[in-house]
């Protein structure tokens, strides 16, 4: 089975306000409420790709009951551990006459030590019957920078490969504990080795670096542009097919999950790369966040091809 862990889930709220200004009232009518947060747009989109999947992570309250019904809908197994502050709220303000998009992100419910706890509990449970891992995205407030990090130590002593979709020091010390896989995006990257990288040298200067460090492959993606990957066999570019984007949000997840299942089923990593290529490039033709058309997907993966750059 696929896991992916969402510490930090949100409630996502999209309002499409025509020419939004600051000190207005708004009525609004159009308004999109969805179960958000990265790890469940990696369990939606590897859902869609047709595999099982079992989400687990952190909820509470009603907006926790509100994301926990979604995935009952979406058929996704769960095994949430439930805390006593209520899950996060993420606003979107879009403004189709501007072309603006305004972003409010709570930061999310204060865990306790005796929550923490019971989700390494439910982690170490999860395990036995997951052969991919992936977290992703933030954490709440007062878990520790090393949450990652730890989590990887313990499912490498289990065998299971885990995907780290993080930034900032949670990403530092991820690294540290040698996870399979990590998957900055380039401004993730930058930020991780402190300088501009601007030439795709100096990516993969730093990617071989970070590899070598005990990671089997080092995914950065670049948007529009697509991903370098690197591992101790090689380093890949896969360029994203040309297509007019609708939204670009959650693309790096839908990379995450395409990766995550060609790797499930087996598949070889080139493999796995050009899935994860294609499954990030048909997010960004939905409006919805973390959706895909498996046909897309499959179109793109036929036509993605790989480069090698070593
Ligand atoms: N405009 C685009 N056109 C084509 N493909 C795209 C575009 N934007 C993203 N992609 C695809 O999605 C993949 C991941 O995108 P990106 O680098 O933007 O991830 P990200 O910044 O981590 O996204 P997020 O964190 O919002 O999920 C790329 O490798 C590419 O395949
Ligand atoms: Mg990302």
């Amino acid at each position: 089975m696929i896991t992916t862990v969402t510490l930090n889930p949100a409630i996502d709220r999209a309002y499409v306000i025509n020419n939004f200004q600051p000190n207005t009232r708004y009525m609004v009518d159009d308004v999109k409420v969805s179960a958000g947060g990265k790890g469940l747009n990696v369990a939606r989109v590897a859902a869609m790709l047709g595999e099982k999947v079992n989400a687990t992570g952190l909820l509470g309250g009603v907006t926790g009951k509100f994301v926990q019904e979604e995935l009952d809908k979406l058929n996704i197994s769960t095994s949430f551990v439930w805390i006593n502050e209520a899950t996060r709220v993420f606003t979107a303000i879009v403004d189709p006459v501007n072309n603006t998009e305004t972003f409010l992100s709570e930061k999310g419910p204060a865990v306790t030590k005796k929550e923490l706890n019971a989700f390494v509990k439910e982690f170490v449970k999860t395990l036995k019957y997951s052969e991919i891992m992936i977290a992703s995205g933030s954490v709440p407030p007062g878990l520790p920078k090393t949450i990652y990090g730890d989590m990887v130590k313990i499912a490498r002593d289990n065998n299971v490969k885990m995907i780290i979709d993080a930034c900032g020091s949670y990403l530092v010390e991820a690294i540290k504990a040698k996870p399979f896989m990590i998957k900055p995006n380039l401004h993730e990257l930058k930020e991780l080795v402190g300088y501009d990288l601007d030439s795709e040298y100096k990516i993969v200067y730093e990617s071989k670096y970070i590899c070598k460090q005990g990671i089997e492959v080092v995914a950065i993606s670049l948007g529009d542009k697509g991903a370098i990957f690197t591992t101790k066999d090689g380093v890949y570019k896969i360029c994203a097919p040309k297509i007019s984007a609708v939204n670009t949000v959650g693309c790096g997840d839908a990379f995450v999950a395409g990766c995550a299942v060609a790797l499930f089923r087996k598949r070889d990593l080139p493999d796995a790369f050009k899935l994860a290529v294609a499954a990030g490039t048909a997010n960004a033709m939905e409006r919805q966040i973390g959706h895909i058309d498996p046909e897309i997907v499959e179109k793109f993966y036929q036509e993605t091809k790989l480069k090698r750059l070593d």
